[in-house]
């Protein structure tokens, strides 16, 4: 099994020192930085908009990954994008049909993402992985970090990994919630090819040895 790709939640981060925190998990091996932008209405938290983004990308040479917990992101998808956002993740609980916005995303220059709640069917978003480029899975009801992780979530991931196979598909698989030295394995096995950590990672005594610790666990080597 090839090693699969960390991406550190900043959301988990103290925010009062991000440079430090930043610094320390990109030195610690970070493949990627997870951000998390929430709306305070698809979710009931409240984050940050683009210009944090562009303050987190000045930070930082690593590829940011936006997971947009918004109820309409696509008017922001430009602003997400100018601010440095390589991937722009959106719910598919956001639109009925979600193809216009990827297709913007698209257009801006970014890598698309589309991602689902853990209620949501993977059926409801099948028939848009042809033109995907990271399908994020929730392992956790979005909204907080620190919550404990939801293994049925396994099953979309296994699932995903089945189609992309099958229909020679090229998207990413990523997951996203309660990933800890035990679950990041079982989902690198379900082939989560990125695990996002947030607190695993910002809570751990070093963050920087954690990321390795991270992807070691995941390969079967501690
Ligand atoms: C939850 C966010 C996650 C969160 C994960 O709404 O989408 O990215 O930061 O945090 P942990 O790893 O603590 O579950
Ligand atoms: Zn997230």
């Amino acid at each position: 099994m090839n090693a699969p790709r960390i991406a550190p939640s900043i959301l988990a981060a103290d925010f009062s020192r991000l440079g430090e925190e930043i610094a320390r998990v990109e030195q610690g091996g970070a493949d990627l930085l997870h951000v998390d932008v929430m709306d305070g209405h698809f979710v009931p938290n409240l984050t940050f908009g683009p210009m944090i983004v562009k303050a987190i990308d000045k930070l930082t040479h690593l590829r940011l990954s936006t997971h947009l917990m918004m109820t309409d992101p696509e008017p922001f998808t430009e602003a997400f994008v100018k601010a440095g956002s390589d991937d722009v993740i959106v719910h598919i609980e956001s639109y009925p049909d979600p193809r216009s916005v990827l297709a913007k995303i698209k257009g801006f220059g970014a890598r698309r993402g589309l991602t689902l709640n853990p209620e949501t069917a993977f059926e409801r978003i099948e028939p848009f992985l042809g033109d995907v480029d990271v399908l994020l899975v929730m392992s956790v009801h979005p909204g907080f970090g620190g919550q404990a992780f939801i293994p049925e979530a396994l099953h979309k991931v296994t699932r995903a990994l089945d189609l992309k196979e099958r229909k020679a598909y090229r998207y990413e698989i990523h997951i996203d919630g309660g990933i800890d030295l035990e679950t990041g394995p079982q989902a690198a096995r379900a082939g989560a090819e990125v695990l996002v950590a947030g607190s695993a990672i910002f809570k751990a005594p070093d963050p920087r040895t954690r990321v390795e610790e991270m992807r070691k666990a995941a390969i079967g080597k501690r």
